[in-house]
Protein backbone atom coordinates (compact mmCIF):
# COMPACT_ATOMS: atom_id res chain seq x y z
CA UNK A 1 0.00 0.00 0.00
CA UNK A 2 1.23 3.42 -0.46
CA UNK A 3 3.48 4.71 2.12
CA UNK A 4 4.29 8.76 2.01
CA UNK A 5 7.50 8.16 4.24
CA UNK A 6 8.89 5.91 1.84
CA UNK A 7 9.00 8.50 -1.21
CA UNK A 8 10.07 11.65 1.12
CA UNK A 9 13.72 12.13 0.66
CA UNK A 10 15.44 11.39 4.12
CA UNK A 11 16.51 14.65 4.15
CA UNK A 12 12.96 16.62 3.52
CA UNK A 13 11.66 14.05 6.17
CA UNK A 14 14.07 15.09 9.05
CA UNK A 15 14.03 18.57 8.09
CA UNK A 16 13.02 21.60 10.70
CA UNK A 17 11.26 24.22 9.59
CA UNK A 18 12.64 27.39 10.00
CA UNK A 19 11.16 29.16 13.03
CA UNK A 20 11.36 32.73 14.14
CA UNK A 21 10.39 34.37 17.38
CA UNK A 22 7.23 36.50 15.74
CA UNK A 23 6.04 32.32 15.98
CA UNK A 24 5.80 32.61 19.57
CA UNK A 25 5.12 36.36 20.15
CA UNK A 26 3.48 38.46 17.76
CA UNK A 27 3.00 41.63 19.57
CA UNK A 28 4.49 44.54 21.72
CA UNK A 29 7.96 46.13 20.82
CA UNK A 30 8.94 44.34 17.49
CA UNK A 31 12.62 44.18 17.46
CA UNK A 32 13.13 40.15 16.78
CA UNK A 33 13.58 40.09 12.75
CA UNK A 34 15.82 42.78 11.68
CA UNK A 35 13.26 45.05 10.10
CA UNK A 36 13.18 48.28 9.24
CA UNK A 37 10.96 50.14 11.91
CA UNK A 38 10.77 53.33 10.35
CA UNK A 39 8.92 51.89 7.90
CA UNK A 40 8.64 51.62 3.86
CA UNK A 41 11.16 53.39 1.92
CA UNK A 42 8.33 54.99 -0.01
CA UNK A 43 6.86 58.21 -0.48
CA UNK A 44 2.51 58.59 -0.02
CA UNK A 45 1.24 54.95 1.01
CA UNK A 46 -2.31 54.49 0.33
CA UNK A 47 -4.64 53.48 3.51
CA UNK A 48 -4.30 49.34 2.16
CA UNK A 49 -0.45 49.85 2.23
CA UNK A 50 -0.47 51.33 5.29
CA UNK A 51 -2.50 48.92 7.00
CA UNK A 52 -0.45 45.68 5.54
CA UNK A 53 3.04 47.22 7.53
CA UNK A 54 4.92 46.03 4.41
CA UNK A 55 8.57 47.10 6.45
CA UNK A 56 7.36 43.94 8.32
CA UNK A 57 7.53 40.27 7.24
CA UNK A 58 4.74 38.27 5.88
CA UNK A 59 2.71 35.86 7.80
CA UNK A 60 4.75 32.56 6.82
CA UNK A 61 1.29 30.27 7.41
CA UNK A 62 -1.52 32.05 6.09
CA UNK A 63 -4.22 30.25 7.97
CA UNK A 64 -6.78 33.25 7.21
CA UNK A 65 -6.26 32.91 3.19
CA UNK A 66 -5.73 28.83 3.58
CA UNK A 67 -9.44 28.53 4.98
CA UNK A 68 -11.11 31.26 2.76
CA UNK A 69 -9.62 28.70 0.30
CA UNK A 70 -10.83 25.78 1.58
CA UNK A 71 -14.43 26.98 2.25
CA UNK A 72 -14.61 27.76 -1.11
CA UNK A 73 -13.71 24.65 -2.41
CA UNK A 74 -15.69 22.63 -0.04
CA UNK A 75 -18.80 24.27 -0.69
CA UNK A 76 -19.00 22.51 -3.85
CA UNK A 77 -16.97 19.10 -3.11
CA UNK A 78 -15.94 16.72 -5.77
CA UNK A 79 -19.47 14.23 -6.06
CA UNK A 80 -17.07 11.16 -5.60
CA UNK A 81 -16.08 12.14 -1.82
CA UNK A 82 -17.82 9.59 -0.32
CA UNK A 83 -17.98 11.53 3.89
CA UNK A 84 -17.60 15.08 3.58
CA UNK A 85 -17.91 15.94 7.19
CA UNK A 86 -15.14 13.70 7.82
CA UNK A 87 -13.06 13.75 4.98
CA UNK A 88 -13.59 17.62 3.65
CA UNK A 89 -10.77 20.05 3.40
CA UNK A 90 -8.98 22.05 6.30
CA UNK A 91 -5.99 24.38 6.03
CA UNK A 92 -3.81 21.69 7.04
CA UNK A 93 -3.99 20.28 3.76
CA UNK A 94 -2.66 23.35 1.77
CA UNK A 95 0.70 24.40 0.90
CA UNK A 96 0.89 28.09 -0.26
CA UNK A 97 3.26 28.91 -3.93
CA UNK A 98 4.54 31.87 -5.87
CA UNK A 99 2.15 30.41 -8.16
CA UNK A 100 1.73 26.74 -9.05
CA UNK A 101 5.27 26.73 -10.53
CA UNK A 102 6.80 26.74 -7.38
CA UNK A 103 4.11 23.96 -6.12
CA UNK A 104 5.60 21.97 -9.11
CA UNK A 105 8.76 22.35 -8.52
CA UNK A 106 8.37 22.16 -4.50
CA UNK A 107 6.90 18.56 -4.98
CA UNK A 108 9.52 17.31 -7.40
CA UNK A 109 12.15 18.48 -4.74
CA UNK A 110 10.43 16.40 -2.01
CA UNK A 111 10.12 13.16 -4.00
CA UNK A 112 12.46 13.22 -6.41
CA UNK A 113 16.11 12.15 -5.24
CA UNK A 114 18.11 14.41 -8.14
CA UNK A 115 20.15 11.90 -10.52
CA UNK A 116 18.05 8.81 -9.75
CA UNK A 117 14.55 8.82 -9.31
CA UNK A 118 12.16 9.98 -12.55
CA UNK A 119 9.05 12.05 -12.83
CA UNK A 120 6.27 10.80 -15.51
CA UNK A 121 4.70 12.90 -17.59
CA UNK A 122 1.49 12.36 -20.18
CA UNK A 123 2.53 14.58 -23.03
CA UNK A 124 1.16 16.88 -24.92
CA UNK A 125 1.64 18.73 -21.52
CA UNK A 126 2.21 21.83 -19.78
CA UNK A 127 6.18 22.65 -20.57
CA UNK A 128 7.01 23.53 -16.91
CA UNK A 129 6.60 20.13 -15.82
CA UNK A 130 10.04 18.95 -18.07
CA UNK A 131 11.85 22.30 -17.16
CA UNK A 132 11.61 21.92 -13.09
CA UNK A 133 12.84 17.96 -13.90
CA UNK A 134 15.72 18.85 -15.48
CA UNK A 135 16.84 21.67 -13.70
CA UNK A 136 16.48 19.23 -10.40
CA UNK A 137 18.22 16.62 -12.79
CA UNK A 138 15.21 14.20 -12.00
CA UNK A 139 14.31 12.04 -15.69
CA UNK A 140 11.32 12.14 -17.79
CA UNK A 141 9.43 9.07 -18.68
CA UNK A 142 6.16 9.47 -21.06
CA UNK A 143 2.75 7.93 -21.41
CA UNK A 144 1.42 10.14 -24.00
CA UNK A 145 -2.07 10.69 -23.62
CA UNK A 146 -4.92 8.93 -26.15
CA UNK A 147 -5.35 10.19 -29.26
CA UNK A 148 -7.64 11.50 -30.01
CA UNK A 149 -9.56 12.42 -26.91
CA UNK A 150 -6.46 13.67 -25.21
CA UNK A 151 -7.63 11.21 -21.91
CA UNK A 152 -5.06 9.33 -19.87
CA UNK A 153 -3.99 5.50 -20.68
CA UNK A 154 -4.60 4.01 -17.76
CA UNK A 155 -3.29 0.55 -18.26
CA UNK A 156 -0.09 2.25 -19.71
CA UNK A 157 0.70 4.56 -17.35
CA UNK A 158 -0.11 1.44 -14.81
CA UNK A 159 2.76 -0.69 -16.37
CA UNK A 160 4.84 2.19 -16.68
CA UNK A 161 5.17 2.72 -13.06
CA UNK A 162 5.79 -0.97 -12.06
CA UNK A 163 8.50 -1.58 -14.42
CA UNK A 164 10.05 1.76 -13.25
CA UNK A 165 9.98 2.38 -9.54
CA UNK A 166 12.26 5.34 -9.64
CA UNK A 167 9.35 7.27 -11.28
CA UNK A 168 8.19 8.73 -7.73
CA UNK A 169 5.64 11.22 -9.25
CA UNK A 170 2.99 11.43 -11.96
CA UNK A 171 2.03 14.93 -13.13
CA UNK A 172 -1.76 14.94 -15.09
CA UNK A 173 -3.37 18.19 -15.79
CA UNK A 174 -7.08 18.47 -15.78
CA UNK A 175 -7.88 20.33 -17.87
CA UNK A 176 -5.00 19.63 -19.84
CA UNK A 177 -2.55 22.31 -21.25
CA UNK A 178 -2.35 22.98 -24.86
CA UNK A 179 -5.34 20.31 -24.72
CA UNK A 180 -8.34 22.40 -22.94
CA UNK A 181 -9.56 18.41 -22.03
CA UNK A 182 -10.76 17.68 -18.68
CA UNK A 183 -9.60 14.24 -17.91
CA UNK A 184 -12.16 11.75 -16.51
CA UNK A 185 -12.48 11.77 -12.84
CA UNK A 186 -13.63 8.11 -13.01
CA UNK A 187 -10.13 7.49 -14.70
CA UNK A 188 -7.93 9.74 -12.29
CA UNK A 189 -9.64 7.58 -9.12
CA UNK A 190 -9.28 4.01 -10.84
CA UNK A 191 -5.57 5.09 -11.26
CA UNK A 192 -5.34 6.11 -7.34
CA UNK A 193 -6.71 3.04 -6.58
CA UNK A 194 -5.22 0.60 -8.60
CA UNK A 195 -2.25 2.38 -8.66
CA UNK A 196 -1.86 2.45 -4.66
CA UNK A 197 -0.75 -0.90 -4.20
CA UNK A 198 1.51 -1.81 -6.87
CA UNK A 199 3.70 1.90 -6.54
CA UNK A 200 4.96 3.95 -4.02
CA UNK A 201 3.92 7.45 -5.60
CA UNK A 202 2.07 10.71 -6.25
CA UNK A 203 -0.60 11.33 -8.53
CA UNK A 204 -0.59 15.06 -8.66
CA UNK A 205 -3.40 16.36 -11.32
CA UNK A 206 -2.81 19.97 -11.77
CA UNK A 207 -6.16 21.99 -12.00
CA UNK A 208 -4.89 25.47 -13.18
CA UNK A 209 -7.93 25.81 -15.26
CA UNK A 210 -10.73 24.10 -13.40
CA UNK A 211 -12.82 26.60 -12.92
CA UNK A 212 -13.44 27.12 -16.66
CA UNK A 213 -15.41 23.25 -16.39
CA UNK A 214 -18.96 22.89 -15.69
CA UNK A 215 -20.10 20.00 -13.52
CA UNK A 216 -23.65 18.56 -15.10
CA UNK A 217 -24.63 18.53 -11.04
CA UNK A 218 -24.22 22.43 -10.25
CA UNK A 219 -24.06 20.71 -6.24
CA UNK A 220 -20.54 19.48 -7.27
CA UNK A 221 -17.93 19.66 -8.83
CA UNK A 222 -15.26 18.92 -11.65
CA UNK A 223 -12.63 19.81 -9.13
CA UNK A 224 -10.38 17.09 -7.43
CA UNK A 225 -9.18 19.06 -4.36
CA UNK A 226 -11.88 18.23 -1.66
CA UNK A 227 -10.79 14.26 -2.49
CA UNK A 228 -7.23 14.89 -0.76
CA UNK A 229 -8.01 13.18 2.37
CA UNK A 230 -9.97 10.37 0.75
CA UNK A 231 -6.80 9.57 -1.46
CA UNK A 232 -3.43 9.69 0.33
CA UNK A 233 -1.66 9.39 -3.05
CA UNK A 234 -3.79 12.50 -4.48
CA UNK A 235 -2.04 15.84 -4.93
CA UNK A 236 -4.22 18.51 -6.92
CA UNK A 237 -2.94 21.44 -7.55
CA UNK A 238 -4.65 24.93 -8.40
CA UNK A 239 -4.01 28.78 -9.23
CA UNK A 240 -5.40 32.29 -8.90
CA UNK A 241 -3.65 32.94 -12.20
CA UNK A 242 -6.36 31.92 -14.59
CA UNK A 243 -10.23 31.77 -13.51
CA UNK A 244 -9.31 34.72 -10.76
CA UNK A 245 -7.51 36.47 -13.07
CA UNK A 246 -4.29 37.37 -10.76
CA UNK A 247 -1.35 35.79 -12.58
CA UNK A 248 0.31 39.11 -11.45
CA UNK A 249 -0.13 38.40 -7.46
CA UNK A 250 1.73 34.77 -7.85
CA UNK A 251 -0.37 32.67 -5.90
CA UNK A 252 -0.68 28.78 -6.37
CA UNK A 253 -1.92 26.05 -4.35
CA UNK A 254 -1.46 22.65 -3.38
CA UNK A 255 -3.88 20.30 -1.93
CA UNK A 256 -2.75 16.98 -0.17
CA UNK A 257 -3.01 15.19 2.77
CA UNK A 258 -1.61 16.62 5.59
CA UNK A 259 0.93 14.52 6.19
CA UNK A 260 2.61 15.50 2.74
CA UNK A 261 1.71 18.81 3.80
CA UNK A 262 3.08 19.38 6.36
CA UNK A 263 6.30 18.67 4.79
CA UNK A 264 6.23 21.09 1.83
CA UNK A 265 5.35 23.84 4.50
CA UNK A 266 8.67 22.79 6.12
CA UNK A 267 10.38 23.15 2.79
CA UNK A 268 8.95 26.27 1.42
CA UNK A 269 10.80 29.70 2.03
CA UNK A 270 9.15 30.56 5.51
CA UNK A 271 7.99 34.33 3.47
CA UNK A 272 6.96 33.12 -0.15
CA UNK A 273 3.84 34.64 0.00
CA UNK A 274 4.27 38.75 -0.02
CA UNK A 275 1.77 40.61 2.27
CA UNK A 276 0.88 41.76 -1.19
CA UNK A 277 -0.01 38.61 -2.43
CA UNK A 278 -1.83 37.49 0.43
CA UNK A 279 -3.86 40.64 0.58
CA UNK A 280 -5.40 40.43 -2.72
CA UNK A 281 -5.96 37.04 -2.23
CA UNK A 282 -7.99 37.29 0.59
CA UNK A 283 -10.18 39.69 -1.23
CA UNK A 284 -10.78 37.43 -4.35
CA UNK A 285 -11.57 34.53 -2.61
CA UNK A 286 -12.86 35.64 0.96
CA UNK A 287 -15.18 38.00 -0.23
CA UNK A 288 -18.50 37.06 -1.94
CA UNK A 289 -18.21 39.84 -4.22
CA UNK A 290 -14.50 38.50 -5.45
CA UNK A 291 -15.95 35.38 -5.81
CA UNK A 292 -19.05 36.65 -7.75
CA UNK A 293 -16.67 39.14 -10.27
CA UNK A 294 -14.52 35.29 -10.85
CA UNK A 295 -17.65 33.52 -11.79
CA UNK A 296 -19.11 36.21 -13.79
CA UNK A 297 -15.71 36.33 -15.92
CA UNK A 298 -15.46 32.88 -16.06
CA UNK A 299 -19.63 32.67 -17.67
CA UNK A 300 -18.60 35.38 -20.32
CA UNK A 301 -15.36 33.80 -21.19
CA UNK A 302 -17.03 30.35 -22.13
CA UNK A 303 -19.26 32.25 -23.97
CA UNK A 304 -16.74 33.91 -25.56
CA UNK A 305 -15.03 30.70 -26.52
CA UNK A 306 -17.78 29.74 -28.29
CA UNK A 307 -17.87 32.53 -30.05
CA UNK A 308 -14.12 32.18 -31.55
CA UNK A 309 -14.84 28.80 -32.17
CA UNK A 310 -17.67 29.83 -34.41
CA UNK A 311 -16.59 32.19 -36.14
CA UNK A 312 -12.92 30.75 -36.44
CA UNK A 313 -13.53 27.16 -37.38
CA UNK A 314 -15.84 29.07 -39.99
CA UNK A 315 -12.76 30.28 -42.16
CA UNK A 316 -11.36 28.84 -44.83
CA UNK A 317 -7.90 26.66 -43.62
CA UNK A 318 -8.93 26.48 -40.40
CA UNK A 319 -10.08 23.11 -39.12
CA UNK A 320 -11.38 21.44 -35.67
CA UNK A 321 -10.43 22.38 -32.45
CA UNK A 322 -8.53 18.91 -31.52
CA UNK A 323 -8.69 19.45 -27.98
CA UNK A 324 -11.78 20.25 -25.10
CA UNK A 325 -13.72 23.04 -24.30
CA UNK A 326 -12.71 23.00 -20.08
CA UNK A 327 -10.77 25.98 -20.41
CA UNK A 328 -10.00 29.60 -21.13
CA UNK A 329 -8.74 28.85 -25.27
CA UNK A 330 -9.15 26.59 -27.90
CA UNK A 331 -6.20 24.67 -29.78
CA UNK A 332 -7.50 25.15 -33.59
CA UNK A 333 -5.52 23.12 -36.65
CA UNK A 334 -4.48 24.88 -39.35
CA UNK A 335 -4.70 23.43 -42.80
CA UNK A 336 -2.60 23.88 -45.82
CA UNK A 337 -4.22 23.94 -49.38
CA UNK A 338 -4.96 20.27 -49.48
CA UNK A 339 -6.76 20.78 -46.09
CA UNK A 340 -3.96 18.73 -43.97
CA UNK A 341 -2.56 20.48 -40.76
CA UNK A 342 0.45 22.08 -41.52
CA UNK A 343 2.75 23.51 -38.79
CA UNK A 344 4.32 24.91 -41.85
CA UNK A 345 1.36 27.20 -42.25
CA UNK A 346 0.21 27.08 -39.07
CA UNK A 347 3.42 29.32 -37.96
CA UNK A 348 3.68 31.33 -40.60
CA UNK A 349 -0.06 32.78 -39.51
CA UNK A 350 1.11 32.47 -36.01
CA UNK A 351 4.18 34.85 -36.91
CA UNK A 352 1.92 37.36 -39.04
CA UNK A 353 -0.47 37.91 -36.99
CA UNK A 354 1.91 39.43 -34.03
CA UNK A 355 4.38 40.74 -36.50
CA UNK A 356 1.88 42.42 -38.80
CA UNK A 357 -1.46 42.37 -36.58
CA UNK A 358 -0.63 42.93 -33.46
CA UNK A 359 -1.94 39.90 -32.19
CA UNK A 360 -0.29 36.82 -30.45
CA UNK A 361 -1.40 34.10 -29.91
CA UNK A 362 0.56 30.46 -29.34
CA UNK A 363 2.09 28.16 -31.78
CA UNK A 364 1.78 24.43 -30.29
CA UNK A 365 2.49 22.33 -33.67
CA UNK A 366 5.09 20.43 -32.30
CA UNK A 367 3.47 19.18 -29.46
CA UNK A 368 2.12 15.50 -30.08
CA UNK A 369 -0.41 15.03 -31.63
CA UNK A 370 -0.74 19.35 -32.16
CA UNK A 371 0.40 18.88 -35.40
CA UNK A 372 -0.63 22.08 -37.28
CA UNK A 373 -2.18 23.44 -33.76
CA UNK A 374 -2.96 27.30 -32.72
CA UNK A 375 -3.50 27.90 -28.80
CA UNK A 376 -5.45 30.59 -28.61
CA UNK A 377 -6.71 32.38 -25.34
CA UNK A 378 -10.37 33.48 -25.33
CA UNK A 379 -10.16 37.35 -25.01
CA UNK A 380 -12.52 39.89 -24.34
CA UNK A 381 -15.65 40.49 -26.18
CA UNK A 382 -13.91 43.84 -28.80
CA UNK A 383 -10.12 41.41 -28.57
CA UNK A 384 -12.08 38.56 -29.83
CA UNK A 385 -13.62 40.54 -32.80
CA UNK A 386 -10.37 41.74 -33.30
CA UNK A 387 -8.60 38.77 -33.62
CA UNK A 388 -11.41 37.26 -35.90
CA UNK A 389 -10.64 39.82 -38.61
CA UNK A 390 -7.50 39.65 -38.49
CA UNK A 391 -7.24 36.00 -38.75
CA UNK A 392 -9.63 36.45 -41.58
CA UNK A 393 -7.13 38.67 -43.43
CA UNK A 394 -3.73 36.76 -42.39
CA UNK A 395 -5.47 33.80 -44.01
CA UNK A 396 -6.19 35.48 -47.59
CA UNK A 397 -2.39 36.27 -47.04
CA UNK A 398 -0.84 33.09 -46.52
CA UNK A 399 -2.78 31.04 -48.58
CA UNK A 400 -3.75 33.63 -51.68
CA UNK A 401 -7.93 32.33 -50.73
CA UNK A 402 -9.62 35.52 -51.86
C1 LIG B 1 -1.38 23.58 -16.56
C2 LIG B 1 -0.73 24.76 -15.92
N1 LIG B 1 -0.26 24.64 -14.68
C3 LIG B 1 0.33 25.67 -14.06
C4 LIG B 1 0.48 26.88 -14.69
C5 LIG B 1 1.23 27.98 -13.98
O1 LIG B 1 0.41 28.66 -13.14
P1 LIG B 1 0.97 29.79 -12.19
O2 LIG B 1 0.71 31.08 -12.87
O3 LIG B 1 0.17 29.61 -10.95
O4 LIG B 1 2.43 29.53 -11.95
C6 LIG B 1 0.01 27.07 -15.99
C7 LIG B 1 0.19 28.35 -16.67
O5 LIG B 1 -0.08 28.55 -17.81
C8 LIG B 1 -0.60 25.97 -16.62
O6 LIG B 1 -1.06 26.05 -17.88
Amino acid sequence: MFDLKKIVRPNILTLEPYRCARDDFKEGILLDANENTHGPALNQLSETETLLELNRYPDPHQLDLKQQIVDFRNAKPNVNLKNPEKDGLYPGNLCLGVGSDESIDMLLRCVCVPGKDKMLICPPTYGMYSICATVNDVAIATVPLKFPGFQIDIEGILAKVQEDPSIKLLYLTSPGNPTGQLLRVKDIIELLEKSSPVWNGLVVVDEAYIDFTQAEDERYSESMSTLCNQYPNLVVLQTLSKSFGLAGIRLGITYCNEELSGYLNAMKYPYNISSLTANIAKRATGDKTGLQVMSDSVSKIIKQREYLLRELTALPHVGRNIGGLDSNFILLEILDNQGVPSNEVAFTVYNKLAVDNNVVVRFRGKELNCTGALRISVGTEQENKTLVEKFKQVLQSVNGTK
